[in-house]
C-alpha cells in the first residue's frame, strides 16, 4: 500500500481516519494514548502544507442520534491541548472544506448513518471531503466500515499513516519473520475466546505460554487437577491438539508446576501458593506459583521474538499479580523484541511501569487479536486494493 510519508501534500485536502476510541468519562479523558500515537501522521501532514480533516469514532453510539456522551469534544480538547492550538468539531460536516494549515475534526463517525454498515453513498461523503485520504486508525483496522473501508475505495488517493505502518511493520516483524526462539503469551479466561489465535500461533510458536483460565484448560486437558478453577471442560480435544501440534514441530507449552489459590473470587481472598498435584476439588486457581514464573521467566530471557497478550493471573488482586508481574518484569529484561497489546495486557504494562522496554506497544484491542489470528484487516486491505 501506499504511505503518507511517500506522498506530496502541498496545498492537498487530507482527510486522516484516526482511531482516536479512548476511555472518557464524565468528559474527563482516561488514558490518552491513542491521541498521542495518532499525532506523527497529523503533524507531518500539517508540516507538509495540507489541510488536514480528522475523524475518528468513538465508543458505540446509535446511528442518526447523538447524546451528549457520543460528542468529541473531550477528544478535540485534549488534541488541542497535544498541539497547542484549538481543534474544532465539525458537526455539519457534508461538503466542508479546508485550507492548508487548518485542522478540524469531523463529528464521530458513528453517529452517522450507514458507517457501520460500510455505506457506499456515505464512503462517497467522506471521500468527497479530500484529495488524499490516510487510514491511520490500526485499533479499527478490523471493521469495515465507511469511514475505514468505503472511504478508502472512493476517495482520489487513499494510502496508510504513520502509526497504521508502523504497527504493521512491527506486527509483522514478530510474526512473519521472527527472531526465534518465538515466544507467545496467550492468557485469558477463555480458550473459546481465543481459540482461533492459538491454533494460528501453534503452526508459527517455539513456545506457548498460556495463563488464565486459558491454563486451566490446558492443565484438564493434560490430565490435571484444577478444583473450581474456571476452564471449558469442552474444548480439551483442542487444547490437546494445540499441545501436540507444537510438540510435534519441537516446540513446547510449559505449564504451570504450582499455582496461587483461593476459595473464592474476592480482593481480600488470601492467596496460597501450592504444587499443582496438591490442588483441592474447592481450589480456585488464580495465579501460576512461583516456580513456574520462574521457568516461564527463563523462556522468555531466551525469546528472539515475544508476542504477549494476556495477564497470567488476576492481576487486578496484589496477592494473585506475582506470576504476571515475575513474567512481565522478564519481557522487560529480555534482549528479544517484544510486542504487547490488548487492554488487559496494557493494564498489566502499565501497572508494573514497563512501557519503555517493551519493544512495540500496539494500540489495537480487537486488531491486534485478529492479527494473531491470522485474519486479513479488511481496511488494510483495500489500501492494498487502491495500491
Ligand atoms: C477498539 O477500541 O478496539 C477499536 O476502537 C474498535 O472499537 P469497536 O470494537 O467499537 O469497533
Amino acid at each position: 500500500f501506499k504511505k503518507l510519508t511517500d506522498l506530496e501534500l502541498a496545498g492537498k485536502k487530507v482527510l486522516i481516519r484516526v482511531d482516536m476510541n479512548v476511555p472518557v468519562k464524565d468528559g474527563v479523558i482516561g488514558d490518552d494514548t491513542r491521541i498521542r500515537a495518532s499525532l506523527p501522521s497529523i503533524s507531518h501532514a500539517l508540516a507538509a502544507g495540507a489541510g488536514v480533516i480528522l475523524m475518528t469514532h468513538l465508543g458505540r453510539p446509535t446511528e442518526g442520534t447523538i447524546a451528549e456522551e457520543d460528542r468529541l469534544a473531550p477528544v478535540a480538547r485534549r488534541l488541542g491541548e497535544l498541539l497547542g492550538r484549538d481543534v474544532p468539531v465539525i458537526a455539519d460536516w457534508v461538503g466542508h472544506t479546508v485550507q492548508a494549515g487548518e485542522l478540524v475534526l469531523l463529528e464521530n463517525v458513528r453517529t452517522n448513518v450507514g458507517e457501520k454498515k460500510n455505506a457506499d453513498a456515505l464512503g462517497q461523503q467522506y471521500a468527497a471531503l479530500c484529495d488524499v485520504f490516510v487510514n491511520d486508525a490500526f485499533g479499527t483496522a478490523h471493521r469495515a466500515e465507511a469511514s475505514t473501508h468505503a472511504v478508502a475505495r472512493f476517495a482520489p488517493v487513499a494510502c496508510a499513516g504513520i502509526l497504521l505502518a508502523a504497527e504493521l511493520d512491527a506486527l509483522g516483524r514478530a510474526l512473519a519473520q521472527p527472531k526465534r526462539p518465538l515466544v507467545a503469551i496467550v492468557a485469558g479466561s477463555k480458550v473459546s475466546t481465543k481459540l482461533t489465535i492459538l491454533e494460528s500461533l501453534a503452526d508459527k510458536v517455539d513456545q506457548l505460554i498460556v495463563g488464565g483460565g486459558i491454563a486451566n484448560t490446558f492443565l484438564l486437558a493434560e490430565g490435571k487437577q484444577i478444583g473450581k478453577s474456571l476452564a471449558e471442560a469442552d474444548l480439551v480435544d483442542q487444547a490437546r491438539a494445540v499441545i501436540a501440534k507444537i510438540r510435534a514441530r519441537g516446540g513446547d507449552v510449559p505449564l504451570p508446576v504450582d499455582v496461587v489459590v483461593g476459595q473464592k473470587f474476592d480482593p481480600a481472598e488470601p492467596a496460597v501458593t501450592k504444587p499443582l498435584a496438591a490442588v483441592t476439588d474447592s481450589d480456585m486457581i488464580f495465579d501460576i506459583g512461583p516456580d513456574s514464573a520462574a521457568q516461564l521467566a527463563a523462556v522468555v530471557a531466551q525469546a528472539g521474538t515475544i508476542v504477549w497478550n494476556g495477564p497470567v493471573g488476576v492481576f487486578e488482586f496484589d496477592q494473585f499479580g506475582k506470576g504476571t508481574e515475575t513474567l512481565a518484569r522478564a519481557i522487560a529484561a529480555s534482549p528479544g523484541f517484544s510486542i504487547a497489546g490488548g487492554g488487559d495486557t496494557l493494564a498489566a504494562v502499565a501497572k508494573y511501569g514497563i512501557t519503555e522496554q517493551v519493544g512495540y506497544i500496539s494500540t489495537g484491542g480487537g486488531a491486534f487479536l485478529e492479527f494473531l489470528e491470522g485474519k486479513t484487516l479488511p481496511a488494510v486491505a483495500m489500501l492494498e486494493q487502491r495500491a
